[in-house]
């Protein structure tokens, strides 16, 4: 049985009743199936199947320290991009050396936090980054553990705004400057060379750019390694899709890529999934305000808006929309789903076929558990959504709702004003 399903014609988040917790909590706000994380989790394990394959959640996907709870616990190290996810990490109780700090732009003021924990790799993105990492280790007498991000040149597919791996994206050193660059860092006493990684792109639904990917780095530990370079660990990144559409993710194939791969190389192989691990396992639930009739369109107005799932007007994203509550009949209506932000853009989806709906129903956003809540905001003074986690009949609020009086202590009036 799935984690997130209908029981008696009521969606449940495990066994916990959606409209109850409704009632409850207020509209709209994010569930997440702890269940569904973990087993997430385990089959990616079991499909790789290699003692030295080993997982780092991109915390960026959603970084609520309840979740990256449950990764730590289930054995994932954890993948960062700032000093703020970093103490999200620390807090949540994971280890400093099972963290890896990726980025393109990480500030010295990260950097040293970073060092001072002795977290487990840094992922080094250009010279400059390197040579200020040199200087604050030597400074704090640490060793950085480094890995180089290389640019493989790889067009993964997917949307333009989540696309890494090509030539013209700011991401990794250029393929040219790799080896140089690994030389060097080889060669400073505050730095360890431990590897190469890459991230090709997100929501990639076949193997072939991994592939692509993997055979890149392969050939690059191989001029490493003929200058006596050493190699130990190299990084495939993220990526790895989820089925927003009902697409079939090859995640057996995906593990055996990454075995074969581990195999061949004889090193460490890490991978940085964040959407794969979390996606499917949220929902962000919202109750339409209003029907509205207009000349063209239907439009459901839901009380969610573009600042708590911002996807799809920013990547055209897909997300599969369901009554909280089954409808008894089959009729089916076209609707413009729309939030109440001042935007064109604040919508949900467009022409959607949907069961009839009235005002008051509740509606399922699906897959909302990746880059859902951890992209949201407050545009428009709205309140942030809150988050719910649940294990079995167990439901905990993990991120209150923010209210605006909350958001108004943080500001003041200057008394010059
Ligand atoms: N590693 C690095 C270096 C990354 O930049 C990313 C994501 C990941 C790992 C995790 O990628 P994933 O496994 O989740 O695909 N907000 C967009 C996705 C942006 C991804 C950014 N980087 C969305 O909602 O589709």
């Amino acid at each position: 049985m799935p984690a997130i399903a209908y029981k008696n014609d009521r969606l449940f988040v495990e066994d916990v009743d959606v409209a109850a917790l409704a009632k409850e909590i207020g509209t709209p706000f994010y569930a997440y199936s702890t269940s569904a994380i973990s087993k997430a989790y385990e089959n990616l394990v079991a499909a790789i199947a290699h003692p030295r394959v080993k997982i780092h959640y991109a915390v960026k996907a959603n970084s609520n320290i309840a979740v990256i709870k449950v990764l730590s616990r289930a054995g994932a190290g954890m993948d960062i991009v700032s000093g703020g996810e970093l103490k999200r990490c620390l807090k949540a109780g994971v280890k400093a050396a099972d963290i890896i700090f990726s980025g393109v732009g990480k500030t010295e003021e990260e950097i040293g936090f970073a060092l001072k924990k002795d977290i487990g790799q840094f992922n080094i993105e250009s010279l400059p980054e390197m040579e200020i990492l040199a200087r604050l280790a030597q400074g704090m007498k640490r060793r950085a553990k480094v890995a180089l991000r290389i640019n493989p040149g790889i067009d993964a597919g997917g949307h333009a705004k989540i696309s890494t791996g090509k030539e013209e994206d700011k991401f990794g050193i250029n393929w040219d400057q790799v080896e140089n660059a690994y030389a060097c860092v080889s060669e400073i006493p505050a730095l360890e060379a431990v590897g190469l990684t890459t991230h090709i792109g997100s929501q990639i639904t076949e193997t072939a750019p991994f592939q692509n990917a993997a055979a890149r780095l392969e050939d690059m530990v191989k001029r490493l390694r003929a200058r006596d370079l050493s190699v130990q660990r190299v990084s495939l990144g993220g990526g790895l899709g989820i089925s927003y559409r009902g697409e079939k993710i090859p995640v057996a194939e995906f593990g055996r890529l990454v075995r074969g791969f581990a195999e061949r190389l004889d090193c460490e192989v890490e991978l940085e999934p964040g959407r794969h691990l979390v996606g499917e396992a949220g929902i962000l639930v919202t109750k339409v305000l209003y029907v509205k009739r207009a000349a063209a369109k239907n439009f459901l107005v839901v009380d969610a808006a573009m600042n708590d799932l911002i996807r799809p007007t920013l990547y055209e994203a897909h997300h599969h929309i369901q009554p909280v509550t089954r409808p008894q009949d089959n009729a089916l209506e076209t609707y413009d789903v729309v939030g109440p932000v001042c935007e064109t853009g604040d919508y949900f989806a467009k022409d959607r076929q949907l069961p009839i709906t009235q005002a008051n129903d509740l509606i399922a956003l699906l897959c909302a558990g990746a880059y859902g809540a951890s992209m949201s905001s407050t545009y428009n003074s709205r309140a942030l959504c809150p988050e719910i986690l649940i294990l079995g009949r167990k439901s905990a609020v993990i991120r209150p709702r923010l209210t605006i009086e909350q958001q108004l202590s943080w500001e003041n009036i200057p008394n010059w004003l």
